[in-house]
């Protein structure tokens, strides 16, 4: 520990011989790499413990220690890989391992970590200042809500968007007009776009109570909530499939992701990957349930409605206080 004024940081991998991550071009290792030394603050704030003003708090009321001596003063420096850092007799650790979280995308957010125009972006609902170098695993529209991944594994982001690998991704959508499961047939033989042919899509008219993420006060008449599934990722592509079988999107919702699926999240929530989820991930994700099945089968369960809330910075469902994170 030292104790200093210096904002300075040393940028240091705790991965010995792994090469430094590039969070901009997201080519990275898996190992995020932590500043060496780092303001006790800014270390408690990473770690989630609070945030950087509570965690000032925190030590202003002497409920921080480090190597055993009480720190209250805000300038104090520690070593990330040497000091043994405490709040109320707790040791605090930072996440030395990738990070994978799904965020609740709601609208109105543009899919970017910084806006030059300073707009509402995504950046701003996920823990960032705790877990640096996350980014999204590809994007949805500003317009669009449902489930946006986020990793600092650069790697696995470039697997699942690889083109040779793509996941499926399922979308719920509200449309103008009624239309019935045969009007969707184009869609199923792959549709002609500006940018080329569509992929075939799995894709179904739902009922109101599957469309309550997008259709939450019900379908009214004159629209149509179905779900289309696919791999391919072009921009705005849900949209203008369905815009070209002239039934504008009206509202647009993304409730699967990889075989991943929204659930134990709330609207504008983040919450950590489970293990199991990373594992989906890592193999390349699964089909969602209704891929491979026939027309008309058991569709997934549309998980919003079964939500929990974990505030608007929520942490994983199961561990998630400072003292269960950190003493299991
Ligand atoms: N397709 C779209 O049109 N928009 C999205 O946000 C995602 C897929």
């Amino acid at each position: 520990m030292t104790r200093t004024s210096e904002a300075g940081e040393t940028r240091t991998s705790h991965a010995a011989g792994a090469a430094a991550p590039n969070a901009d071009t997201h080519k990275s290792v898996s190992q995020p790499v932590y500043p060496h030394t780092m303001r006790l603050q800014r270390f408690l704030a990473r770690a989630g413990v609070a945030s950087r003003r509570g965690s000032e708090d925190l030590m202003t009321a002497g409920r921080v220690t480090v190597n055993g001596q009480v720190a209250t003063e805000l300038g104090t420096k520690v070593d990330v890989d040497r000091d043994h850092i405490e709040v109320d007799g707790m040791p605090v650790k930072l996440n030395q391992g990738a990070v994978y979280l799904m965020l609740y995308k709601p609208t109105g957010y543009l899919t970017t970590m910084s806006d030059p125009q300073e707009r509402p972006c995504v950046a701003d609902l996920v823990p960032r200042d705790r877990f640096p170098g996350l980014f999204p695993v590809g994007r949805l529209d500003r317009d669009t809500t449902g489930l946006l991944l986020f990793t600092t594994d650069g790697d696995l982001s470039q697997d699942l968007l690889h083109p040779s690998k793509h996941v499926y991704k399922t979308y719920q959508a509200l449309v103008d007009g009624h239309l019935t499961d045969r009007d969707l047939e184009p869609l199923r033989r792959g549709i002609e776009l500006d940018d080329g042919l569509c992929q075939p899509a799995i894709c179904r008219v739902i009922t109101a109570r599957e469309a309550e993420a997008v259709a939450p006060q019900g379908v009214k008449p004159g629209t149509t909530a179905v779900e289309v599934i696919i791999r391919e990722g072009r921009k705005n592509q849900v949209k203008r499939m369905l815009s070209k079988i002239h039934h504008p999107v009206i509202r647009l919702h993304r409730c699967n992701f990889a075989g991943l699926e929204l659930k134990d999240v709330a609207k504008g929530s983040w919450r950590e990957l489970t293990d199991r989820e990373v594992q989906i991930l890592k193999a390349g994700g699964i089909p969602p349930k209704q891929a491979g099945a026939k027309r008309g089968a058991a569709p997934a369960t549309n998980t919003a409605s079964r939500t929990r809330h974990h505030g608007s910075h929520g942490s994983a469902p199961k561990r998630n206080t400072y003292r269960e994170r950190y003493t299991g």
